[in-house]
């Protein structure tokens, strides 16, 4: 069938690479943006403008706590689609992970993995490359000092609107606001693993964000093997040569088991 098509292609490819986005984050309860219950029908995209943080960090500031809250609701853990991508890195079958994703899940999964192993990081390891930052990290817009987001976050809870740093900047939430371009090196980077890839997976994503939605294009273009993993349909499934209109969960561990077979 395509899923054992798929993990042929994975077992014959020198270079994996997938990209994930809000879907596959979804069965750790982390809200998805678009779809049913979306984020941005709860919220404006406006709100969270790079614009409206110079303008008004307090207002920013006041709204992202509520954001915050209905993104990461409670404890979150990796999932079996996270750790199904984790495993494959681990045995060499992944190379990279591009994520749109701010939730850390990628990472977590990865230390997971590593510590029921030897515990030892791999070299070897996949590449997590988290195109729109992390929101579990907070940074200073002076200094630069980069710190752990929730008592950060509790503090403006709090009533430190907006909350700031030692050396008294404003911090904001580690990731890519609306209206900010992403790190040139880390698009750079994504973009070339797109190219180089000979399977490219875009995962639990609805691909129409740039410039994250152009890569499945570029690896395309590029000679790749393009598969889509999503509940609905995608504007890159025409291009795509394998389509799994189904949970993240059920697909990433059974391509996983049929790789490693
Ligand atoms: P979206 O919320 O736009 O899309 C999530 C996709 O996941 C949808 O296409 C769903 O059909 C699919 N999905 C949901 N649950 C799934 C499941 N269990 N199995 C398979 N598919 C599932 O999220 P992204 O594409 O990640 O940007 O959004 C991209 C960017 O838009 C985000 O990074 C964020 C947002 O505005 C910034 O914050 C800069």
């Amino acid at each position: 069938d395509d899923l054992e098509r798929l993990a042929d292609d994975v077992r014959r490819a020198d270079t994996v690479v997938a990209l994930t986005g809000a879907g596959i984050s979804a069965p750790s309860g982390v809200a998805t943006f678009r779809g049913d219950d979306g984020v941005w029908d709860r919220f404006d995209e406006g709100q969270f403008a790079y614009g409206r943080f110079q303008r008004d960090p307090e207002g920013f500031w006041a709204d992202r706590i509520e954001l915050q809250r209905v993104l990461f609701d409670g404890e979150i853990e990796p999932n079996a689609a996270h750790e199904a991508l984790a495993a494959m890195g681990r045995a060499g079958d992944l190379e990279a992970i591009c994520t749109q994703n701010t939730d850390g899940l990628h990472g977590a999964a990865a230390d997971r993995i590593a510590a029921g192993g030897d515990g030892k990081p791999d070299a070897d390891d996949t590449t997590i490359l988290e195109l729109h930052g992390n929101a579990q990290r907070v940074r200073c817009q002076d200094c630069g000092r980069r710190s752990d987001s929730e008592p950060i976050f509790e503090r403006a809870a709090d009533g430190e609107l907006p909350p700031t740093c030692d050396c008294g900047g404003v911090f904001k939430p580690d990731v890519v606001l609306f209206g900010q371009q992403l790190p040139g090196a880390v698009i750079q980077r994504a973009r070339s693993l797109a190219r180089e890839s000979d399977v490219f997976l875009a995962i639990g994503s609805s691909l129409v964000v740039e410039p994250a939605a152009s890569l499945p294009r570029l690896a395309a273009s590029s000679g790749a093997t393009v598969g889509v993993v999503n509940l609905e349909s995608t504007p890159c499934d025409d291009l795509a040569d394998l389509v799994f209109r189904e949970d993240v969960t059920s697909v990433l561990p059974r391509l996983r088991d049929l790789v490693a077979e």
